[in-house]
């Protein structure tokens, strides 16, 4: 087939353009089964996305045409993909399966990789078994993983997806906000003497990560007196030894993160740490194993039947072709309740650029935002604007199909719930059968017009369907590689680099004088902005002014 021109692809759109869903469906009674692609027990269904019976197989002409399988064997081999940074992104490794070289500047990475997950292992079974002690020689019972962005969402899901099922009696927290109400709710439980603290930084030089690491080891010193050493308490998962080294972890607790993972793709490393305290070794194992399935899916199978590629195909279509500027997820399920925020680093950091990987400008859009909310309760809240708003936002609905818990009568409920709101979506509520209705119960006139105006759905709103077959740490594994795979294709597709994140140093070197200003009264740099100025200026002014005393004040 010749690969389409964007011109093909742009007369394909206008052409679909003036079809609805439904007529779609009508058009081809063998929609669903063309349209719906399953693996292992898994389905994605995209039947109910705009997208004609040829759009699929001409994106993939398109797609082999600019080389994504050419990019998929890259990635894997380890070749510098991160064009920017000239490094590779080989999140893929950590979950490898066996242990065949892989080699990076020359250096098999294999055997530091499995050196690792010994240590992370034999850390979370003594974490387990009590015989990590701390300072005062009490064994561990809480952990904190202090970290922020990748150090932070990916753990923090997993463990909070898996909480139910999983085993270890540890107590497991996340403190990732400068916001020192972050720390301080994270200790108000914990008894120091029993307290870890695992300071996540890939760089070890990130400013909340650190705040909160000195926050930290100042509450475990007014505890213990400044006598004592606090290292017990400390363990560091970083790329920078030093700097760890410097704050006062010892070199027998520093984990390392390499070069050739990147943050929000480092859950697998021994940033993940806090999942295989949390959940156990064997959890942490069966997430890898059942991402590494996925990643031998996404290098091995055709592009048409590839799930990663196919829904990444309709990402790149939605965004860039049918001009969506939301995507919105929905998990119907409340273990998946952190999705949407852990997708929105992933997606957003990776995909939310505006400069091809040659340098020069992209030719059309990227990444469309990414939110939501677990299902049922989005229903109750930003459903309406979904289903009666003047815009359209694809959905994606996540639903994994048996609960790990007995309510399954409940949990039915919850799928019913998922499986209607898509067909809602597309199918919407027309005036004929709100006037029938309505008029039924008693409704005529321009009450009756007033009432159905009102109450119409039109219908024809686009959404995909991924049933799962549960939620367990193996297909949580899945279904985080998936997205991760996912987003490589829609780069690849956009013409970007999904793995630096440049956007994000502007604001992190700004803050730095607004800081200074505030803590030291120091000047603002002369070019700052007026409004900026204002603001630092009535901030600084707010926070001298004295508390003013309260009634309940002058009674004590
Ligand atoms: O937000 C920018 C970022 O660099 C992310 O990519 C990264 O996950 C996060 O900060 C934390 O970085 P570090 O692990 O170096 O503290």
């Amino acid at each position: 087939m010749t690969p389409p021109s964007a011109a093909a692809l742009a007369d394909h759109r206008r052409a679909l353009a003036a079809t609805p869903l439904a007529g779609l469906f009508a058009r081809d009674p063998q929609r669903f089964e063309r349209l719906s692609f399953a693996w292992e027990d898994w389905l994605v269904d995209v039947s109910k996305e705009r997208l004609a019976a040829d759009t699929l197989p001409l994106v993939a002409a398109h797609a082999r045409a600019i080389g994504l399988e050419g990019w998929i064997a890259a990635l894997f081999a380890g070749e510098k993909v991160n064009l920017s940074e000239r490094r590779p992104a080989l999140h893929m490794a950590l979950r490898r399966q066996d242990d065949i070289p892989l080699s990076v500047d020359g250096r098999d990475i294999v055997p530091g990789i499995r050196a690792t997950q010994a240590r992370m292992k034999a850390l979370a079974d003594a974490i387990a078994g009590g015989t990590r002690t701390g300072a005062m020689g009490r064994p561990i019972r809480a952990v904190v993983n202090i970290g922020i962005g990748g150090s932070d969402l990916g753990p923090k899901f997993v463990c909070d997806a898996l909480a139910l099922t999983a085993p270890a009696a540890t107590h497991v927290a996340f403190v990732s906000n400068v916001d020192p109400e972050h720390l301080t709710r994270a200790l108000a439980p914990l008894d120091p003497a029993t307290t870890l603290f695992v300071v996540t930084s890939k760089t070890f030089t990130t400013q909340e990560t650190l705040a909160n690491a000195i926050g930290a080891r100042g509450w475990l010193e007014s505890a213990f007196g400044p006598e004592v050493d606090v290292a017990p308490h400390f363990v560091a998962v970083t790329a920078n030894v030093a700097a760890a080294r410097e704050f006062g972890v010892a070199d027998a607790d520093a984990l390392p993160m390499w070069d050739w993972v990147g943050g929000r793709y480092s859950l697998w490393s021994a940033a993940g740490l806090a999942i295989a305290i949390r959940l156990g070794w064997d959890g942490f194992a069966a997430l890898l194993a059942g991402a590494a399935a996925m990643d031998d899916h996404f290098r091995t199978t055709p592009l048409e039947r590839n799930l990663p590629a196919v829904l990444g195909f309709v990402g790149w279509w939605n965004a860039r072709h049918l001009g969506h500027s939301d995507r919105v997820v929905v998990p119907y399920s409340q273990a998946l309740d952190l999705l949407p925020s852990f997708l929105q680093q992933l997606v957003l950091e990776s995909n939310g650029k505006r400069v091809a990987r040659d340098g020069g400008p992209v030719a059309g859009a990227t990444a469309a935002a990414l939110w939501g909310a677990p299902g049922t309760n989005g229903q109750h809240a930003f459903f309406q604007w979904l289903h009666q708003g003047t815009r359209e936002a694809p959905v994606e609905f996540i639903v994994p199909v048996r609960a790990a818990h007995p309510r399954g009568q409940q949990q039915s409920l919850l799928v019913a719930n998922a499986l209607a709101q898509a067909q809602a979506l597309l199918e919407g509520r027309g005036v004929d059968a709100l006037r029938a209705e309505l008029g039924r119960k008693g409704l005529a006139g321009i009450d009756l017009d007033a009432a159905v105006a009102a109450r119409v759905c039109p219908g024809n709103r686009a959404s995909t369907t991924i049933l799962m077959p549960a939620l367990d740490a193996r297909r949580l594994g899945q279904l985080i590689a998936l997205y991760e795979h996912r987003t490589f294709v829609e780069s690849v597709l956009y013409g970007i680099n999904p793995f630096d994140q440049f956007g994000v140093e502007l604001g992190k070197t700004l803050a730095a004088p607004i800081a200074a200003a505030l803590i030291d009264g120091a000047p603002l740099p002369a070019a700052t902005d007026a409004s900026t100025r204002g603001l630092v200026e009535r901030a600084r002014a707010l926070a001298a002014t004295a508390r003013q005393p309260t009634s309940r004040d002058s009674r004590e």
